[in-house]
């Protein structure tokens, strides 16, 4: 059974992963410094490394245990990015960097797969976003995910290490930040209707978003570890279902039998109107796909 390093594994993602991987008998390595990952996250079977993915010994010593590294140690969150610029470019690419140049020092031969974003997308609201349209990132954390993307091309050519990058759309399950500017919107919508609150929507909500289940994005890392890679492959992680926050809205009162007034805000400045992926390489490259609805997807955390 394969060694897996999972950078950022006491993450919102990286919990969920973690736990699946040891059900499925991997060795698994978590990396992470708790900047906003929690130590609850990681079980007990899972051997913990408390540290930075920019200590270049710590990530060589980590990289020279395992077969394979699943990369989602980031700095997550689009705001703090763009409050952060330095900080942040640090951990989201020169942390990838540091990745890929252990695997390249270390051992070539270990699987690399790693977080991009629906950011890379940007300013390009096509719809579907297919992942050979143009990216035009307008944030610098899409940027930083964009050089990612970059880099591990690179790392190919010149290395020959091999890699899959993931361009997760809007991820949502159990134990999701309320403040992530993916999916956050689920957890304010469910805590506003248990203290019985009007729901607030930020502009006309009928901009529309392509929310995946955190338990398929798991599915589908699982499944392109045990396939492995040669090159260095881009695959969406998406449902292709337009979903607007309306009936987003519509959806979560359902579930909780209520119906609560909706109260319109001004728009956020800068938001994306549209932002739905097509899931058709990933269901070609890895034979699975983000196929949990949205109603099943939230009926099973939610309440
Ligand atoms: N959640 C989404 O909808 C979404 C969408 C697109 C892409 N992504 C990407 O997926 C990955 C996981 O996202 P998430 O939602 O689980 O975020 P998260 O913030 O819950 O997890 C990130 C983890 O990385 C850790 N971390 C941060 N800086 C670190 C450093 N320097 N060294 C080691 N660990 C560090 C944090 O402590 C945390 O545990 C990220 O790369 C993110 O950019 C997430």
């Amino acid at each position: 059974m394969k060694r897996v390093l999972v950078t950022g594994g006491a993450g919102f993602i990286g919990g969920h992963l973690v736990k699946r991987l040891l059900l499925d008998g991997f060795g698994v390595v978590v990396l992470d410094d708790l900047s906003t990952g929690q130590l609850s996250k990681i079980p007990s079977k899972a051997t913990f490394v408390q540290g930075s993915v920019l200590d270049r010994e710590l990530v060589d010593a980590t990289i020279a245990n395992v077969d394979a590294c699943i990369h989602l140690a980031a700095i997550a969150s689009v705001l703090r990015c763009n409050g952060e610029l330095v900080s942040s470019h640090q951990v989201n690419t020169t942390g990838f960097l540091r990745v890929v140049e252990a695997i390249s020092r270390v051992n070539r031969d270990v699987q690399l797969l790693y977080a991009s974003s629906a950011a890379v997308y940007g300013a390009n609201e096509s719809c579907p976003l297919h992942e050979e349209l143009k990216t035009d990132p307008i944030s610098p954390y899409g940027v930083d995910k964009m050089s990612c993307e970059l880099h591990a091309r690179a790392a190919y050519e010149v290395y020959g290490i091999s890699s899959f990058g993931f361009r997760f759309f809007n991820v949502y399950g159990p134990g999701q930040d309320p403040s992530s500017p993916y999916s956050g919107v689920i957890t304010k919508f469910t805590e506003m209707i248990k203290r019985g609150e009007n729901l607030s929507i930020f502009g006309d909500g009928e901009q529309t978003r392509d929310f995946v289940f955190v338990g398929d994005i798991v599915d589908c890392l699982v499944a392109a570890l045990r396939q492995g890679t040669t090159g260095a492959k881009i695959l969406n992680v998406c449902t292709g279902e337009k979903v607007s926050i309306n009936e987003l809205a519509r959806i979560i009162t359902e579930i909780f039998e209520t119906d609560p007034n909706v109260e319109y805000k001004a728009a956020m400045a800068g938001e994306v109107r549209h932002s739905v992926g097509d899931p058709s390489r990933l269901m070609a490259k890895l034979g699975c796909g983000a196929s949990t609805s949205l109603r099943e997807g939230l009926r099973s955390f939610l309440k």
